[in-house]
């Protein structure tokens, strides 16, 4: 099973190999935005440039904001929601389902987000539940992994990124569901700091992500599903993070909302060998 197989023939013979995958770059943009603004940073992201072949693109926009965006968003960068409800239709106030997003031509959605982990309590279970509606919706799923400093000044990388997180996910997903399903590594103590894990930081948990995939899932879930790096990442340190084998992709906040993300993250993205 790869992701290549999925992409129209145009796409992926310009491809070369990258374990048959492409980049996945993710733009968050998080509770930012008037109606103003909102349309200055499409039009900023409309003229920024070519977007590598190699690179996918997605940006995860304010709900209120999406219906817009998915109108004026130049084509070939596709919108994210930042959060979907864990039910579907129904009697659930001030919710917002995985259907709703998909009927607006929403393409992925951001869940487990650590923001939404501390701030909304989110619990790894529900993230999960999420992540089922998603997939059921038909939507791909980015969800987000990672530790706090204290968490990792007390060895428990391992131990909150594996067996909490990710072992959230065991046995809820086909192999088709999978290959929907990318994950974003996003260590706390980078989000929003200016702190970015050095490329060697990251390598380490994305092969511990990848093994962990390749025991609880399947060794070609493994190998086909992105890992993306977020935490203070930009254009001064994109190419360095995605030359590491098992970073295939990045999350990124704040540089999200500036022509950066297309100029300094996804031109930068080294060809795939
Ligand atoms: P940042 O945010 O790039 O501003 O650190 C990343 C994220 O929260 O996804």
């Amino acid at each position: 099973l790869s992701l290549h197989d999925a992409l129209p023939i145009s796409t992926s013979t310009t491809m070369a190999s990258f374990n048959g995958k492409q980049y996945l770059v993710g733009g968050n943009w998080k509770c930012n935005g008037t109606k103003e603004s909102t349309a200055a940073l499409v039009a900023t992201l409309n003229g920024a440039g070519v977007i590598p072949a190699w690179v996918e693109v997605a940006v995860g926009v304010p709900s209120i904001h999406i219906a817009s965006v998915i109108g004026t968003l130049r084509k070939d960068i596709s919108v994210a929601a930042q959060d979907c409800s864990a039910t579907g239709n129904g009697a659930y106030t001030g919710e917002l389902s995985a259907a709703m997003l998909a009927d607006f031509g929403v393409k992925w959605v951001i869940l487990g987000h650590s923001e939404r982990r501390v701030n909304q309590g989110e619990t790894s279970a529900l993230v999960a539940t999420k992540t089922k509606q998603a997939l059921d919706a038909g939507l791909s799923v980015m969800v987000c992994v990672g530790e706090s400093l204290a968490e990792r000044e007390a060895g428990r990388v391992n131990a909150v990124v594996l067996d909490d997180h990710m072992a959230a996910l065991k046995g809820k997903f086909s192999d088709s569901e999978w290959a929907r399903i990318a994950i974003a590594y996003e260590p706390v103590w980078a989000i929003g700091t200016g702190v970015t894990a050095s490329p060697e930081q990251a390598q380490e948990v994305h092969a511990s992500i990848r093994g962990w995939l390749s025991k609880n899932v399947s060794p070609a879930i493994a190998k086909a599903t992105r890992i993306q790096y977020g935490g203070s990442m930009k254009g001064a340190n994109a190419a360095g993070l995605l030359s590491k084998p098992d970073i295939d992709g990045g999350l990124i906040g704040g540089a999200s909302l500036k022509a950066e993300f297309i100029t300094g993250v996804c031109q930068n993205a080294p060809e795939p060998k």
